[in-house]
């Protein structure tokens, strides 16, 4: 059974990229996968890697996986099994949300371990979604921090799309709000969600539905 996990790095689990997450998976669904769970990692008590160094220690053979026991275990190991990934994040600071760095932490390092071998056959993608527009995440350099973290989820599971996520709206009444921008820019978000974020869901839908059909073809 095509197995596809979707992670949300955002502690709202009803924001722009949980939104997105679950067109993923309805995308996912309609080309056939049977597995499909989306996990908020806001749900879960953990930390990031403590570098114990345990899941390289050469008596007890963690097998790529990290030797902490905790809240994130299981979703770790769900991760590990799949055939499709998604992690999504909002944009904090010009990268990945600290929930995610975390995980991916806890994810990512046992691999990087002398003779344990990767899942290296994945379809992951990395989403984010972010305030700024497309002009300012290329002008800004988003693209080449966020490529950093794509690259290192590539490393391991043998691929990783990068797709962005623009000019999201954060709020329902910017009013009530000190807000550092213009009411331009509230005017143009509030348009864009209203008119816009349709199409988003449809593209990531899309995106899920094809990555699936393309697994199931290379089966
Ligand atoms: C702590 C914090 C830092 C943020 N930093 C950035 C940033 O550097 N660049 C940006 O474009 N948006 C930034 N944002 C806006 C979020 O990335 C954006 O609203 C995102 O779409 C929220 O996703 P969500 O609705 O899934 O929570 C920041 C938001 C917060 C709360």
């Amino acid at each position: 059974m095509m197995k596809v996990t979707a992670i949300n790095g955002s502690p709202r689990k009803n924001g722009s990229t949980a939104r997105l997450l679950k067109a993923f998976e309805t995308g996912a669904k309609e080309a056939g996968a049977g597995d499909v769970k989306l996990f908020d990692l806001a749900d879960y008590e953990f930390r990031g890697c403590m570098s114990c160094y345990g899941c390289k220690k050469r008596d007890t053979g963690c097998g790529g996986r990290c030797v902490l026991d905790d809240a994130i275990s299981g979703v770790l190991e769900e991760v590990r099994r799949s055939d499709v990934l998604i992690f999504g994040s909002p944009v904090y600071f010009h990268n990945i949300s600290g929930l995610l760095k975390c995980f991916l932490e806890r994810l990512l390092f046992p691999y990087h371990t002398e003779g344990v071998n990767a899942p290296g056959n994945t379809r992951a993608v990395l989403m984010c979604t972010m305030s700024q527009t497309e002009e300012r995440y290329y002008e800004r350099g988003y693209d080449r921090t966020l490529g950093i973290t794509a690259g290192c989820i590539a490393k391991v599971f043998g691929s990783c799309e990068l797709t962005g996520v623009f000019d999201t709206h954060h709020l329902i009444d910017y009013e009530s709000y000190r807000i550092m921008t213009t009411e331009d820019v509230i005017r143009r978000k509030t348009d864009h969600y209203r008119n816009g974020f349709e199409t988003e869901i449809k593209r990531l839908s899309g995106l899920g539905k094809a990555i699936v059909e393309e697994k199931f073809r290379a089966q």
